[in-house]
Formats: structure tokens, sequence, C-alpha cells
């Protein structure tokens, strides 16, 4: 079992998790109704990978004896100007998790928990490769802008962005 720092710290990042698959699935939806078939099917690909991350939480909350609790998650911004747009606010929010990953791996060294430490190596790695990605996704759209021959290639070309490992 954990203290009741970490249990909070972990509940806190379970919910986190699922508020980034419920904000992908929100853009996905956007980018579908607009008619980016590529970008749409990475956003829903990538939402069905942070609900994974979510889960791996909670199963390791279980496994060592805590409990769960889901917040109400609510996407209040549901459509975007342009891709560009939809793209900056996806890296900061990924910049945020990052860095609420650090001060939960912070947390596990104050409290002297290295099981939940080293658990949580897996999100410190998959963290860099998430930034990386979505930024990489976003300097191909800001060179390319409001070209639409060149969305239209980008869209098409998007399921060829993997995260590198
Ligand atoms: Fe699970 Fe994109 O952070």
């Amino acid at each position: 079992m954990f203290s009741n720092k970490i249990q909070t710290g972990l509940t806190k990042q379970l919910n986190k998790e699922s508020e980034s698959s419920q904000l992908y699935l929100s853009m996905a939806s956007w980018t579908e109704r607009k008619g980016f078939e590529g970008i749409c099917e990475f956003l829903y690909d990538h939402s069905n990978e942070e609900r994974i991350h979510m889960l791996k939480l909670i199963r390791y909350i279980s496994k060592r004896g805590g409990f769960i609790i889901l917040d109400n998650i609510c996407i209040n911004k549901i459509t975007y100007g342009s891709l560009r747009e939809l793209f900056q606010i996806l890296f900061e929010h990924e910049k945020k998790i990052s860095n609420e990953i650090n001060i939960l791996v912070e947390l596990c060294l104050q409290e002297k928990d290295y099981f939940t430490y080293n658990f949580l190596q897996w999100y410190v790695e998959e963290q860099v490769e998430e930034e990386t990605l979505i930024k990489t996704i976003l300097n191909k759209i800001e060179l390319i802008e409001e070209d639409k021959g060149g969305l239209y290639l980008f869209d098409k070309d998007i399921k060829n962005f993997h995260k590198k490992k």
C-alpha cells in the first residue's frame, strides 16, 4: 500500500489521462467533420492510447490496495479556428501532463515510494515521445500554413507519424 499523498497524486493523474482521452476524442470528431480523414484517425487512435494510460494507473492502484475515484470530465472547447490552433492546444496539453508526471515522480522520492517511482518511469519515457510527436506534427502544420494542397497531402501522410521507441 502507498501513502495518502501518493494515492491522491495517482488519482489526479489517472483523471488527467482520462481528460486527455476525452480531449483527443473531441478533437478527432472536429477534424472528422472538417473532412481530415487521416488526422481524425490519428486522433481517434491516440484517444484510445490515453485510455490505456488511464487503465494502467487504475490497475496499478488496485493492485497496491488503493481506491479509484473517477471525476466527471467535461471538454468545453468543441471547435477550433484551424488545425494549427488544435495542435498548439494539444502540445500545451502534453507539456502540462509531462509537468504533472514530473511532480508525481518527485513526490515518490519524497515519500520514499520506490515501487511507484519505478512504475512511473514508463510514463516519463512516454511523455518524451508524446511531446516530440505532437511538436513534429505542429511544426509540419506551421510549415504548410493554409496551403490546401499541402494540408491534403499531410492528411494522407499523418499515418506515417509514430512515436519513436
Ligand atoms: Fe497520457 Fe498524452 O499523455
